[in-house]
């Protein structure tokens, strides 16, 4: 089969990807299980791509049971080395308000209970991660932005995303300490996908879609269920337009990723199997 090099992952409000022809769905399966959907592939104006809902399509899997490891070996087999997250937000700054969007370019890890390694079971390596997103692909979507001059729509480059074990949201406290940390967003899926993603050497960037502002903005009690819903929907529209602009881009011109040989630069000691 011809490799698929360009993957989407569709977080809460994204669940299929809207212009994709010829689509065939593909149940892949990983040494981990089944991913979280079956991938469906096809292609956006000509160009190959595979995208993964990733809490499935009827959006009924939890952040920590998402079979985070069995997703990014599936998106591998098929070929991707370049992925695009897509994962709704709260927001943590002011100036980053709902229906924005935002490209992260560090994490803070503070999931728990979620495996995060292929290696393991006598294969032994240590990635990089000391920068989790690939500048290159994060560039291709901010251009992407650019590119589609979408009325009213804010991108705000680079940040940190705050990764909790959830599904419950922060305490008032916990927010007001990521806060003082400087982070801009909070979620509750990039990881571990993303060290996942640079073990698998795959290019991973986050298109990060503000739905509110986390429980320490005083507004925070004002927003309704529909009033987050609303701003879901209105970002995922948005975040169609860009990924369809994105990919045609990498297309034209894959750039090069540092990911792409991660662990030619790991202290790999013993390797894993990989697609
Ligand atoms: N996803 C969307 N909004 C969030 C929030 N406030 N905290 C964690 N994950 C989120």
């Amino acid at each position: 089969m011809t490799p698929i090099r360009f993957g989407i992952i569709g977080g809460s409000g994204l669940y299929k990807m809207e212009g994709l022809e010829d689509m065939r769905e593909i149940a892949v399966d990983t040494p981990y299980g089944a991913p979280s959907d079956a991938i469906a592939t096809g292609t956006l104006d000509g160009v190959p791509v595979a995208f993964l809902a990733r809490h499935g399509r009827s959006h009924s899997t939890l952040p920590g049971d998402i079979p985070f490891r069995a997703n990014i070996w599936a998106l591998k087999s098929l070929g991707v080395d370049y992925l695009v997250s897509v994962s709704a937000v709260g927001s943590l700054k002011e100036a980053l308000a709902p229906r924005h969007m935002a490209l992260p370019d560090q994490f803070i890890d503070l999931t728990r209970h979620r495996a995060g390694t292929f290696f393991g079971d006598g294969a032994v390596a240590h990635v990089s991660l000391a920068h989790p997103v690939c500048a290159a692909l994060s560039a291709a979507l901010a251009q992407a932005f650019d590119d589609c001059a979408l009325p009213d729509a804010v991108l705000h480059r680079g940040g940190t995303y705050v990764c909790i074990e959830g599904p419950q949201f922060s305490t008032y406290a916990e927010s007001q300490l990521y806060r003082s940390w400087d982070a801009s967003v909070i979620g509750m899926t990039n990881m571990p996908e993303a060290r996942l993603a640079r073990e698998a050497e795959i290019a991973y960037a986050t298109l990060a879609l503000v739905t509110d502002y986390d429980c320490w903005h005083e507004g925070h009690d004002a927003v309704t269920a529909d009033i987050a819903i609303g701003n879901l929907m209105h970002n995922a529209a948005n975040a169609q337009r860009v990924l369809r602009a994105c990919i045609a881009r990498l297309a034209a011109a894959p750039p090069a990723s540092k990911a792409h040989s991660a662990l030619q630069q790991a202290l790999v000691t013993q390797p894993a199997a990989m697609p």
